[in-house]
């Protein structure tokens, strides 16, 4: 391993670092290894690859924002999850907001004033009685000018001081003064969400109006934990943002219906025909479309995914009854049809359950169920503006992309590989070629999510044109 060197810390952190490294009686560049193994261990692998270190986000400028754009005041409560917050910036930011942040002491353990506010584009603020910060803005204007105030992450500790009215530092202060419209993402371990004194507390915060956005189901940062309580993910929280504010965004005014997931084709009560799809990358689609200002269907087949916040969604079964949930849904100015929908349903469900047969094996007879998106993207009236079906394949991706965009009749397909080795059916990244009547684009492997937003961007970037 390559040595450490502290000398470029800052003092305060060396003072900080000198003090821990002493009680243990370490080095403090053994104190820095020990400190990076356990946050790794107990955060999860995933805080090294997600995680944006300071001197990376200050290279990233924030994004222009039109003078009207909408203001969102993000508070960043004290635990593990705050290191999503800096990503929640980028994300709100995505949707065409102004982004200012609060950080309570506690949050500062995780993530820095300089980081946040590098990303905001503003300084971040963190004192009540910080005559500086009192005579930029005050925490009554902090309170006003803003369109929407999101607390992420909402710990246990927030909730109970928000329902109580408790004034004890900046977010307390401004939490009360506020009369805009909040949204809370609660983030804390299983035991602690489901206390009584918790639910309590967010009963009463329901009741005031404050609006709520998971915590989802999962592992803890604590080994060993897991259940509910673990941070909505950004994507969620900036589609519950850009719900609740109704963000003017590139896709504002547009409907946007989207298929997702697998379907289930029954056999008998209990079994049924089904496939690996995991429905990440369609609901990430729906998410981003939301973040975009768009008006949102989601049609989903049975995803073990939560519910993509301020997102209209229908739950479904089986391609007929997908068909016929996307039939109700249309009009729409784009459509795109990520469910892998199954090929085949069983000719004669079962009543009773099938029961094992000596002899030969009981053969099934197949039908085949109707192609929803060929039958959307050839319909005579209705037809929406752009029509896109997804290709997953295994060999000969491009070329067998192209034939199915002819014979399906659509506008683009998105092809990707699903070859075993290449992790993509069920994984969090895909590598995509877009596919139009006239070129082929290559996108780099990147998140589902990111695939998302590029998709979105280019559809966005399509009605325009077709407006001129
Ligand atoms: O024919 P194939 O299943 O490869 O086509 C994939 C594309 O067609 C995807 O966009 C999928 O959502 C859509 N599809 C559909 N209805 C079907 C089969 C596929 O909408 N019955």
């Amino acid at each position: 391993m390559a040595s450490l060197t502290v000398r470029q810390l800052d003092d305060k952190l060396k003072a900080l670092l000198r003090l821990r490294a002493a009680r243990h009686g370490r080095s403090m560049e053994d104190e820095v290894r020990v400190i990076l193994k356990a946050a790794a261990e107990a955060a999860g692998r995933e805080v090294l690859e997600k995680f944006e270190p300071p001197a990376m986000a200050v290279r990233r400028r924030a994004p222009p924002v039109a003078a009207d754009a909408r203001r969102i005041l993000l508070i960043i409560g004290g635990g593990i999850a705050a290191y999503k917050s800096l990503d929640l910036i980028r994300r709100l930011q995505d949707s065409g907001a102004r982004v200012r942040c609060i950080l309570t002491a506690a949050a500062q353990h995780f993530v820095t004033p300089l980081a946040a506010g590098a990303l905001a584009g503003e300084r971040a603020f963190t004192d009540l009685f910080d005559a500086q910060s009192e005579f930029d803005v005050g925490h009554i204007r902090l309170a006003r000018d803003t369109d929407l105030v999101v607390v992420a992450p909402a710990t246990a500790d927030l909730l109970a001081k928000m329902a109580g009215g408790h004034v004890d530092d900046l977010a307390g202060a401004v939490l009360l003064a506020t009369d805009r419209p909040i949204l809370l993402a609660p983030a804390m371990n299983p035991r602690m969400w489901a206390a009584k004194a918790t639910q309590r507390n967010l009963a009463q915060l329901v009741a005031d109006g404050v609006r709520v956005v998971g915590p989802n189901s999962g592992e803890m940062a604590e080994r060993g934990e897991a259940g509910l309580g673990r941070m909505a993910e950004p994507r969620e929280i900036a589609a519950a943002a850009a719900a609740m504010l109704r963000v003017a965004g590139p896709l504002s005014g547009a409907r946007v219906l989207v298929t997702s997931g697998p379907t289930h084709e029954p056999i008998d009560p209990v079994r049924f025909i089904a496939n690996r799809s995991s429905g990440k990358q369609g609901h990430a689609i729906a998410a981003a479309a939301a973040a975009a200002g768009a008006d949102v269907v989601l049609i989903a087949g049975p995803a073990d995914l939560p519910e993509p916040p301020g997102i209209a969604v229908v739950k479904v079964e089986t391609a007929n009854e997908m068909l016929a949930a996307v039939e109700r849904a249309l009009p729409a100015d784009v459509a795109v049809f990520a469910a892998a929908v199954a090929d085949w349903r069983v000719e004669r469900v079962s009543r009773g359950k099938i029961k094992k047969q000596h002899g030969e094996p009981r053969a099934l007879a197949l039908v085949e169920n109707p192609d929803i998106l060929a039958t959307v993207a050839h319909l005579k009236n209705h037809r929406p503006r752009l029509v896109i079906g997804f290709a997953a394949e295994t060999d000969d991706v491009v070329a067998n992309a192209r034939a199915k965009l002819a014979k399906k009749g659509c506008d683009w397909i998105l092809a990707n590989d699903v070859s075993p080795e290449t992790g993509i059916m069920g994984g969090d990244s895909n590598t995509i070629h877009l596919i139009t009547a006239t070129s082929v684009e290559s996108w780099p492997r990147q998140s589902k999510d990111d695939v998302a937003r590029q998709l979105i961007e280019r559809v966005a970037a399509a009605l325009r044109g077709e407006k001129r």
